[in-house]
This record gives structure tokens, C-alpha cells and sequence, in this order.
């Protein structure tokens, strides 16, 4: 069994649902199964950053609620570069070293890391410069980490999305209006389009396929000439305005977020179609709350197959699902191509299958 270990583990970059079950995982594997002691570090590296290092020592008793909470309860950011951190004086530092020195003055043999692709590269740099032995647990509302075919977090964001199309169906029936849902997603459409087939979009838009107006005015018009005078439609929030224009706004740190594009296609289609529109930005009501069974299913599955690569001392790996298993990939590989919808893949073939409108 080798000797007993020390093991951190820290979520970085965007919360999600199913943080704090992966959380959980770890610690009854670490300590249960192989006897370890697990130190949860707070606000992603920036608990190792601080001196003295913010950590807490986790033991099962103290996650047993953990399975159902929504966030992370060990928090989290997703401005935090250490290559690049944001100084109160408004410069950027390298702060890689202290984060290095943090780890050790800490005794750890080894790090789960918890987070997206950007994570994953920032984890791995500080990996490789510091003798750091990482292990990636991908997790991303987004669904866009490389090979993995679930990433935590997804399912319960795209769960939520279904839900909202659902009820947005029944209020645009009654009031025969174009009702528009705009989703997260960063540059990928994976909550758009599984959540608009699974919530029955009569026209879903995400960035890997382009549309023109015309297109879409042309199903609601369809529609209403078949005596469907209402029309439900999920647009991803990286979707381009016509003209090709990202819809975004510039937040603190110089970074800028999606936002505002289903707002411009609501104003477009009313000038096209004449149809009376409303706009649902759902934000970041699809991060929070509790996670779905299949989000929690995945986060006991990633987190005894993240402590379990420890245990074999095989680090430097990403643990993804593909085949219904679970296959340790290592991170540069994992995260080497960014997973967009694939346009001629098999959701955009049902998609149309279904009749439903894509734009093009
Ligand atoms: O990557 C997760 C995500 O929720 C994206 O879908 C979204 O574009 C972004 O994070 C929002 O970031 P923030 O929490 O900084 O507003």
C-alpha cells in the first residue's frame, strides 16, 4: 500500500454542482480505503498563496452532507492566474513560486485538482515548475475539457436548462409569443443544443453553426401559418450578432463575459417576423444548486478513480469518461483540443431529425 499519504485537493476556475460530492469521494477513498489524510485548500491556489496556508484538514465525518450541496465548499475563482495574478495596485505578478512553496511548507505527497481546461493548464505549469504530483478531475458546465465525455457539472446545468424550456413552452403558448432562452456555455453550444432537444427548442442556436435571421424568422413564420402562433428557442450566449460581432461585457480585471445575444436576436425577430418576443437570460442559476444523480454518479466515479492514481502513484493524468469507463489521460493530451459541437456530429444530425431549426 506504500506509506501512508498527504494528499490536497482544491476546485478551481468556475463553481458547479457536484463540487463538493467529488469532495466528498476523495475523502472517504483517501482515508477509509487507504488510510491518507486529505487537506482541502481554499479559493482554488490562492490558499496556497497565502502564508499561512488556508487548508483544513478533511475527514469523512465532516463531508458526510456534502453529496447534495451546490458550489464548493472549499471556494473557488476564475481570475486568479497565478502566471498572472491581479495585484490590488492594478499590475499582474507571477506568483507560481509562492503557490510551489505552499504545497510543500504543506508536507503534500500529491494534488487532486478539480477544474476546467484553463485550470488544468495552470495546474499542470505550476505541476511541472514545482515537482507538484497532480491529478486532474475535469469538471465544467460547459462540457468542452478534450476527450472526456462527461465533466461534472454538465448534466446538472443542461437538467436545469430543460426545465426552464419546459416552462417557457406553456406561458408561450398562452400568450403567442417567440420566447428566447439564452444559456452558458463559453464558446462551446453543448447546453443549447442538449437541452433544446431534450426540451423540445423549436430553434436552437449555438456558435459552431452560423444563421441568418431570415432563416429563423422563416420557421416562426412556418409555424404560425400552421396554426402555431408561438415559437420556443434556446440561443448558446457565444452565439454572434449577424454581422459576426461577439455580444459581451467588459468585467473586473480586464476580462470580458457572453452576455446580451438573446436580447439583439429578440429585437431582430420582431422586426422580421413581427412576432412579440421575451428574453430569459438563465446565468448563473445553471452553476448553482443541487446536483443531478448523473452529476453525483460521476463525482464518486472521478473522485475514487483520481485517489486510486494516486495510490498507483500515476500522475500527470486527467481522469475522463469514454466507453463508458473511466480512462486516465494525461492533462497535455486531454486538454490539447478545446470540444466544441461537432456540426456534422449526432446531437445537429437529431436536431434536424426533429425538425427543429438551426439558423442555416
Ligand atoms: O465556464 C463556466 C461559465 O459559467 C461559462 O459558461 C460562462 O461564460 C462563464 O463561466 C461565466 O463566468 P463568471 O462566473 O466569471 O461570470
Amino acid at each position: 500500500m506504500g506509506h501512508k499519504k498527504r494528499i490536497g485537493i482544491l476546485t478551481s476556475g468556475g463553481d458547479c454542482a457536484g463540487l463538493n460530492a467529488v469532495i466528498r469521494a476523495v475523502v472517504h477513498r483517501a482515508v477509509c480505503t487507504y488510510g491518507w489524510e486529505v487537506f482541502g485548500i481554499y479559493r482554488a491556489t490562492q490558499g496556497l498563496m497565502v502564508r499561512p496556508v488556508e487548508a483544513i484538514q478533511l475527514h469523512p465525518k465532516y463531508v458526510e452532507n456534502w453529496l447534495t450541496v451546490g458550489g464548493t465548499q472549499l471556494g473557488t475563482t476564475n481570475t486568479g492566474n497565478p502566471f498572472a495574478f491581479p495585484m490590488p495596485d492594478g499590475t499582474f505578478r507571477d506568483r507560481s513560486s509562492e503557490i510551489i512553496e505552499g504545497y510543500h511548507e504543506l508536507g503534500l505527497d500529491a494534488l487532486i485538482g478539480i477544474g476546467g481546461d484553463g485550470s488544468m493548464a495552470i495546474l499542470r505549469k505550476l505541476a511541472v515548475q514545482g515537482g507538484i504530483n497532480l491529478v486532474g478531475i475535469p469538471k465544467t458546465i460547459d462540457n468542452d475539457v478534450g476527450i472526456t465525455e462527461r465533466s461534472i457539472g454538465f448534466d446538472t446545468a443542461v437538467n436545469l436548462a430543460t426545465e426552464a424550456l419546459d416552462r417557457l413552452h406553456f406561458t408561450a403558448a398562452s400568450h403567442s409569443r417567440v420566447m428566447i432562452l439564452e444559456v452558458m456555455g463559453r464558446d462551446a453550444g453543448h447546453i443549447a443544443i442538449s437541452a433544446g432537444i431534450a426540451g423540445g427548442a423549436h430553434i436552437i442556436l449555438i456558435p459552431e453553426i452560423p444563421y441568418t435571421l431570415e432563416n429563423i424568422c422563416g420557421k416562426i413564420r412556418e409555424r404560425q401559418e400552421s396554426g402555431l402562433n408561438f415559437s420556443v428557442m434556446v440561443v448558446a450566449e457565444a452565439v454572434r450578432t449577424e454581422a459576426g460581432e461577439p455580444i459581451t461585457s467588459l468585467q473586473s480585471h480586464g476580462e470580458y463575459r457572453f452576455g446580451g445575444i438573446g436580447q439583439y436576436l429578440a429585437h431582430q425577430i420582431t422586426l422580421c417576423s413581427g412576432a412579440e418576443t421575451r428574453v430569459t437570460v438563465l446565468g448563473h442559476v445553471q452553476r448553482g444548486g443541487v446536483p443531478s444523480p448523473l452529476d453525483r454518479l460521476t463525482a464518486g466515479i472521478f473522485g475514487v478513480a483520481a485517489v486510486d492514481l494516486v495510490a498507483d502513484e500515476k500522475y500527470d493524468h486527467l481522469v475522463t469518461w469514454q466507453n463508458r469507463q473511466v480512462v486516465p489521460v494525461p492533462i497535455e493530451a486531454a486538454i490539447a483540443t478545446y470540444n466544441r459541437v461537432d456540426p456534422e456530429g449526432s446531437l445537429v444530425r437529431t436536431a434536424r431529425g426533429l425538425g427543429i431549426c438551426l439558423g442555416s
